[in-house]
């Protein structure tokens, strides 16, 4: 039997939150030793929103240094730098003339981010969906592993694949999103209502991979929470819940057992215990990371070997898709 194919990737867009570690990198590491993997710095992404060039080199080589502090192996899994593969781009091409403007222009992220910044608004933010749909598609790629947030371009990405398919004769495998349910969806800290993001204009809202320990203390101490004082998970507790779903992932505790544990005691007690559980995972990765970001040459090793695998594979799907759409072999 072949093995399954699993693709993913982070935007090199600044420092990284628990958010993006529980909803993706920490679910990659376990598929590491069972699927093929492929995950990606996704730079080309990163550009749809305003970046300072040099800030974009060195987040994209931390974020490099943070997936392998998280335990992503290069022995393992192919990891590169999005930029360096043209055929991203080159499928990309290939897949706008058979996006659907209409389509594109439904995209819950896109109608967030335009809303935001109607001004300026750059057609690689509209067209950021079908870049991500290339990604996937090039690996022939089965399964997705992101957080609840990226569902609908994995869902775009699908409907690109089975419209060229059906156009042009089978092609691509037609990927499905990996979503864990505890994970899917971290929420602000200072707002249970809205997604956890690095973007935040209250700092209180997120947490990082790399804050140190009393900084988390400190954000889950100011965590909003309810008058109720009882650790329950429920719809009316949204704060509370958010904190039982990040113990249950850094723990390995049911919610069940979370809600036993925790019966007649307050959340103070709760809180403290939450921070430690995150300390405890994290303050390894930071130490790793530390290690590693000093050693740029390992970091080069990594992405260019990284780089002439990945590349190999994605020119054999391109190869593939020109022949079909009537391009003449280079
Ligand atoms: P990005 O860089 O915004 O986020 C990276 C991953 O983190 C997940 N995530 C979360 N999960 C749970 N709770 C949260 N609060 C939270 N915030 C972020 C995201 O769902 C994502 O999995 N377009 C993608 C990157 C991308 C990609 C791809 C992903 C480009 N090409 C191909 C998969 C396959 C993005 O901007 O993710």
């Amino acid at each position: 039997m072949e093995q399954k194919i699993v693709f993913s990737g982070v935007q090199p867009s600044g420092e990284l939150t628990i958010g993006n570690y529980i909803g993706a990198i920490k679910n990659w590491i376990e598929l590491q030793d069972k699927y093929t993997c492929y995950y990606s710095i996704v730079d080309l992404h990163a550009i749809t929103v305003p970046q300072v060039p040099k800030d974009l080199r060195k987040n994209t080589l931390d974020l490099l240094a943070i997936y392998l502090a998280c335990g992503l192996d290069p022995e393992k899994s192919t990891i590169f730098i999005q930029s360096h593969v043209p055929a991203h781009l080159e499928l990309t091409w290939v897949l706008n003339s058979i996006s659907y403007m209409g389509q594109l222009s439904r995209m819950t992220q896109f109608k967030e981010k335009s809303q935001r910044s109607e001004e300026n608004l750059n057609a690689a933010l509209f067209t950021y969906p079908v870049l991500m749909a290339a990604d996937i598609l090039l690996y022939q790629t089965d399964l997705v592993p992101v957080g609840e947030d990226q569902k609908q371009h994995v869902e775009l990405a699908r409907d690109l694949a089975e419209r060229f398919n059906n156009r042009y004769s089978e092609t691509f495998k037609v990927p499905e999103p990996l979503i864990k349910k505890e994970g899917a969806r971290i929420m602000s800290l200072q707002n249970p209502e809205k997604k956890m993001s690095k973007s935040d204009d209250n700092q209180n809202g997120y947490i990082l991979i790399l804050d140190d320990p009393d900084t988390i203390r400190r954000k889950v101490k100011r965590a909003v929470t309810d008058s109720k004082g009882e650790v329950k998970y429920n719809d009316e507790q949204l704060g509370i819940r958010n904190l039982m779903n990040i113990y249950s992932v850094f723990s390995g505790n049911t919610i069940e057992e979370i809600e036993n544990k925790y019966d007649g005691l307050g959340y103070g007690d709760f809180k403290e215990d939450v921070a430690e559980v995150i300390i405890k995972e994290l303050y390894p990765i930071q130490e790793k990371y530390n290690e590693l970001i000093n050693n740029k040459d390992y970091l080069e090793k990594v992405y260019s070997e990284g780089r002439e695998k990945a590349e190999y594979v994605a020119m054999k799907t391109l190869r593939k898709v020109y022949r079909k759409v009537g391009f003449i072999q280079r």
